[in-house]
């Protein structure tokens, strides 16, 4: 259940839409080995951290770090972990719900079949029509937090383990799938190109935050979602290996997803740095152009409609759960209003792609020219998950007992158990604190 749970929410939007899309936006290769590098030296430790702490806590993320603070003797302050990460996740669902309903819309365009034989100006036109429409927009947005909700309120478990035990397998075929049509059909080799021929003079520091932000993100990590699934692990399962497995799914399902979308953007002349609207004018040129491409098209967007939902339902449960143990409410109060509070931000996003283009308050600051969605991406992705992410790391490795850690890791290997501690004591706080710190130009 854990590893059906978890790499439910990790692979969603963020291997298949956010991942081509900021590599598209960074230049390809560099930002590719960094984010490599993010989810092997931050992304694991702090993802075996969150699991630890998860499991020796059983209960929402807020009250496992209350509990597991006050038995080892520390402050209870840091609940306050906690309740920053129930409000990452819900800023992060806002816009997530968003970008989900972008492809419930686009499964209603792949079933009028608006896809076949459609060139690339054409795939744009469809794109800029939905975008540039608040209502429409808002419209899917409503109806995935309502499918969200909907499971949420029947609680996580049932129908969870079907989604991702069943439709996971699917999509990643229909991503091999769409692979092999790369290779037949797309610039393959100037795909291949793009992705690992690092080009060092593209890395800036904020190319590092990026791709530092998008391992936090990928991998779920840093508020407590990855956490609330740790109750769901075994005793006797090993939190180590688990983890890797976890990780190794999601980074191989976003290179495939890399690997689908970039050759066709080479050999279609499309701009590979053209942001969020990378994977939804592209793909849709492959479906038009495939053998059996509507169907193709319409089972690629239902599977990653389900990929997004597993991943909003853990964005949002450790919130719903929180308030119930908190203030005693019914889980259905809970959830509406957790429910309520996202989808109005949401609206903020829905806004950021036609009237608000850029939030104009912020001229003259180093935010000059974002959205209200790029500003709540930035802000969550870059900031709050990688803090969080340290935190968890020094509890798990510095305020947790030696000998609670060690009993509750139970890491076969030795050398194994010595190699995360220095991770998440050392490398990975570290790793993010000099990445903030270069981000705002002090080293
Ligand atoms: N990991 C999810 C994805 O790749 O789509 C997004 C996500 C889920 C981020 C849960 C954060 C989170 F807590």
């Amino acid at each position: 259940m854990f590893v059906l749970a978890a790499a439910g929410s990790a692979v969603g939007l963020g291997n298949v839409w956010k991942f081509p899309y900021m590599a598209g936006d960074s230049g390809g290769g560099a930002f590719v080995l960094l984010y490599f590098v993010c989810i092997a030296l931050l992304g694991l430790p702090v993802m075996i951290s969150e699991v630890l702490l998860g499991r020796r806590g059983r209960s929402s993320p807020a009250n496992t770090m209350r509990t597991l603070a006050r038995e080892e003797g520390q402050s209870p302050l840091w609940g306050m972990l906690g309740v920053m990460g129930m409000l990452t996740g819900l800023l992060i669902l806002s816009y997530y719900s968003v970008i989900a309903g972008w492809t419930l819309a686009y499964v209603l365009e792949a079933a009028e079949g608006s896809f076949s034989g459609i060139s690339a100006q054409g795939v744009g036109e469809i794109f800029n029509r939905l975008v540039a429409d608040p209502w429409r927009l808002m419209f899917w947005h409503t109806l995935f937090m309502v499918l969200t909700m909907f499971v949420i309120l029947r609680g996580v478990r049932r129908g969870l383990e079907a989604a991702v035990r069943f439709l996971m397998p699917g999509l990643f075929l229909l991503i091999l799938v769409m692979v092999v049509y790369a290779v037949i059909a797309g610039d393959f080799l100037g795909g291949l190109r793009f992705l690992f021929t690092p080009d060092f003079s593209k890395i800036t520091p904020d190319v590092v935050l990026k791709a530092m932000g998008q391992a936090f993100f990928t991998l779920s990590l840093g508020m407590g979602a990855i956490m609330m699934y740790g109750a769901y692990l075994p005793e006797d399962a090993s939190i180590a290996s688990t983890s890797v497995q976890v990780a190794l799914t999601d980074t191989l399902i976003a290179i495939l997803a890399g690997l689908a979308i970039f050759p066709i953007v080479f050999a279609n002349g499309l701009e590979a740095g053209q942001g969020p609207g990378l994977i939804f004018t592209t793909l849709p040129l492959a479906f038009g152009h495939m053998p059996g491409g509507t169907l193709f098209g319409l089972l690629f967007f239902i599977l990653l409609v389900f990929a997004a939902w597993t991943s909003a339902i853990s964005m949002i449960e450790p919130a719903v759960a929180w308030m119930v143990e908190k203030f005693s409410f019914t889980r259905f109060r809970s959830s509406l209003v957790c429910g309520l509070i996202v989808w109005a931000i949401g609206a903020g996003t829905v806004l950021s792609f036609n009237l608000w283009t850029r939030v104009r308050l912020l001229d003259g600051t180093a935010f000059e020219g974002k959205s209200f969605f790029d500003l709540l991406d930035y802000l969550t992705s870059n900031i709050m998950l990688p803090l969080g992410g340290i935190l968890i790391c020094l509890f798990a490795a510095w305020v947790m007992s030696e000998p609670s850690r060690r009993d509750e890791l139970r890491i076969g290997h030795p050398a194994g158990y010595v190699l995360w501690r220095f991770l998440a004591r050392y490398i990975a706080p570290l790793g993010v604190v000099l990445i903030f710190l270069h981000v705002l130009g002090i080293v």
